[in-house]
Parts: structure tokens; C-alpha cells; sequence
């Protein structure tokens, strides 16, 4: 791949290797827009609506406030790196609390979702026509890595979603969005985000998963991604919550679908997969961490579960929905004691040890 000078190369390679290792080293990601943030905080406060004399500086400030405290929280021991909004990294300038602690920031690259004309209930992502400058001014606030979301729509096989449309439109727009962070010296995270809202079962969300992630690459391999310097963000394979099979979901299923798949999609260059915790609850997200690493540990030198890169999180709400709730309370003490109980959980599931 002739874009990348041999200094940028090896660094890319550096930085993505430092995210997943050693095993039981994770991500936090911190990305959400400015309204979801506040959304989340409405939330862990149990209120509908704000003080009416908030402002938006008071706003700003509280949000400052809050990623500030959090990143206080972290330890390097669990967390390599954390992603932030671009808010946080150069309005705040957080990035240097985390390079302080060992930790690598990064910035979210993807911008917001459009309707695909011939699909109105699939998005694509805008976001790219700026993307290069935008990545360059991440990498002087301190960014050494990208991530960009990817929603995929999943119903059952006779609802017919994804359409080969959107599959193709995402694969695309996430190699083309690789290629320009590592030109920015940025390691590209790609995060194809297989929802689980609808009637697939296991099964239909597995191939899903495959069809999605096996196109990604091959278009990768179009824009000559470094795979070495690269991350895949991936969701868990699961039943949709409108699929009969979704009341008793037994992660053991869940870590078997996940390791066919990615054994089936990602290449061997790729050095690490991190989940997204996509809105499942801590203990559940964790535990499918957890079981797809003692199934990749059990796994006879012969399986294919037995090649595969270290498995790690990179998760948002499962890290800090916790720690939040006592955070809007005003207890700090017990927010970091949420962040430590829940990055040592995560940490310990991609060892493959009981979270
Ligand atoms: P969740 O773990 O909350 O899904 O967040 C991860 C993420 O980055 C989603 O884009």
C-alpha cells in the first residue's frame, strides 16, 4: 500500500497493537454527540427535562465536567484507549489528562446518518468530504486513532434487510474512511453495527454479520487499508428483540455465532476486534466477552477459533452507565468505584476469565 511511508506504517502497526495488548486491555468510547451525552445524563438522573435556567454554558460546562472526572477514573491496567467527540478534544483539550495516564485518545470520525434513497429505513454516513483535514487537527490535539460507525440494518430473511444496496454503501464508505485516517496517521477503527431491533434470529444475524463484514475488506483491499494498522468494531451476532428465541439467549450460543464469523470475515492481518456494547446491559455485554474468550482459549490448535486476534471491548454505555447515575448525584467516590468494577470486569472477559 504506497501511501503509507514506512514511519507511518510501523506506527499505525505500534498504535493498533497497543490498543488490544496485552490481553485484557480495552477501549472506552466517549463519542456520543453533545445530545446524547445529555440525553444519558437526563437518564441516570431519572428526570425528563432540565432546570429551565440552564443555559448552554452551563451545558458545555457539565459536560466538560463530567469527561473530565471520568477520564480521572480511568487506569491504564484496563483501559488503553479512550474515544472522545471532537468537543472533548478540542474545545475541552482532554486528550492530555489520558496521554498523562498511559492511555491513547482517539476521535470520532463518522459524521450523521442519511436515508439511502432506494432503502429510506438504511443510512449511510456522511462525513467523508472533510474528513482528512478534520483527522489532521485531531492528530495535533493529541488523537492517535479513529472510529467510525456504520449502522446495518438486520431483519429476518423475508423482511429482507439489509438490502445488497446499503451493505455496499457501507462497505465503501468505511474503506474510504480507513484510507484517509491512516493518511492522517490516524488508526482506523471500522465499526459495522449489526442492529438488533427487528425479527432475525441467531442465525440470520450471523450471516448478516459475515455478508457485512467480508464486503468491508474486500473494499479495504480496493483503497489499500493497512490491514496491520487497523481495528474491527464489531456487534455481537444475536436474535432481534422482536425474535421468539431472544427471551433466553445463552451467551455460550452467542460466543460460537461470533467466532464463526469473525473466523469466516476478518483477515489475518487485522491485530485485534473489540465489541461494542450497543446498548445491551453491562453484565451481558460483558459476559459475551467473556464467553467468546474461553471459547477462543478452548479451542484445539486446530480450530479456527485458535487463530483469532485478541478479543477485546470497546464499550460506552456498559463501561459508565454505572458510574453516571452516581455522578449526577454528586458522588464521586462511587463513580469511580463503578468505572474500576466495570473495566476490571470487561478487562477479565477478554482474558477470557469469569467477568
Ligand atoms: P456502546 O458500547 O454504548 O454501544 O458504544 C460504543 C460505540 O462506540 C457505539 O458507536
Amino acid at each position: 500500500s504506497s501511501y503509507h511511508s514506512p514511519f507511518v506504517a510501523y506506527e499505525l502497526i505500534s498504535t493498533a497493537n497497543a490498543l488490544v495488548n496485552p490481553r485484557g486491555k480495552g477501549i472506552y468510547a466517549t463519542d456520543e454527540t453533545p445530545e446524547a451525552i445529555e440525553a444519558a445524563f437526563r437518564g441516570a438522573a431519572e428526570i425528563a427535562e432540565e432546570d429551565e435556567h440552564w443555559g448552554e454554558e452551563d451545558h458545555k460546562d457539565r459536560r466538560r465536567r463530567w469527561r473530565e472526572d471520568a477520564y480521572n477514573s480511568l487506569s491504564n491496567e484496563y483501559i488503553s484507549g479512550v474515544i472522545l467527540f471532537a468537543e472533548t478534544l478540542l474545545d475541552f483539550k482532554l486528550a492530555p489528562i489520558l496521554l498523562d495516564k498511559g492511555i491513547i485518545p482517539g476521535v470520532r470520525a463518522n459524521g450523521e446518518l442519511r436515508p439511502i434513497p432506494i432503502s429510506p429505513f438504511e443510512f449511510n454516513v456522511q462525513g467523508l468530504d472533510d474528513l482528512l483535514p478534520k483527522l489532521q487537527a485531531a492528530r495535533i490535539a493529541g488523537a492517535r486513532f479513529s472510529k467510525w460507525r456504520a449502522p446495518i440494518a438486520c431483519t429476518s430473511a423475508a423482511q429482507g434487510l439489509p438490502t445488497q444496496a446499503a451493505l455496499e454503501a457501507q462497505a465503501e464508505t468505511l474503506a474510504q474512511y480507513a484510507a484517509i485516517s491512516q493518511e492522517a496517521g490516524l488508526v482506523p477503527i471500522i465499526e459495522p453495527d449489526v442492529e438488533f431491533s427487528a425479527d432475525a434470529d441467531l442465525a440470520r444475524s450471523a450471516e448478516v454479520h459475515e455478508r457485512a463484514i467480508s464486503l468491508i475488506y474486500a473494499r479495504c483491499r480496493v483503497h489499500g487499508v493497512l490491514l496491520e494498522g487497523s481495528l474491527l468494531k464489531p456487534s455481537f451476532p444475536q436474535p432481534g428483540l422482536k425474535h421468539p428465541s431472544r427471551a433466553n439467549v445463552i451467551p455460550g450460543e452467542i460466543a460460537r455465532a461470533t467466532a464463526t464469523v469473525l473466523s469466516r470475515s476478518v483477515p489475518y492481518a487485522v491485530p485485534g476486534v473489540v465489541f461494542l456494547s450497543g446498548g445491551l446491559a453491562p453484565a451481558v455485554a460483558t459476559s459475551y466477552v467473556a464467553a467468546v474468550n474461553a471459547l477462543v482459549n478452548s479451542a484445539s490448535e486446530t480450530s479456527p477459533f485458535s487463530r483469532l486476534p485478541p478479543l477485546s471491548f470497546s464499550f460506552g454505555r456498559a463501561l459508565q452507565g454505572d458510574a453516571m447515575k452516581h455522578w449526577v448525584k454528586g458522588d464521586n467516590k462511587a463513580m469511580e468505584e463503578a468505572f474500576q468494577k466495570w473495566s476490571k470486569s470487561c478487562s477479565l472477559a477478554a482474558k477470557g476469565e469469569i467477568a
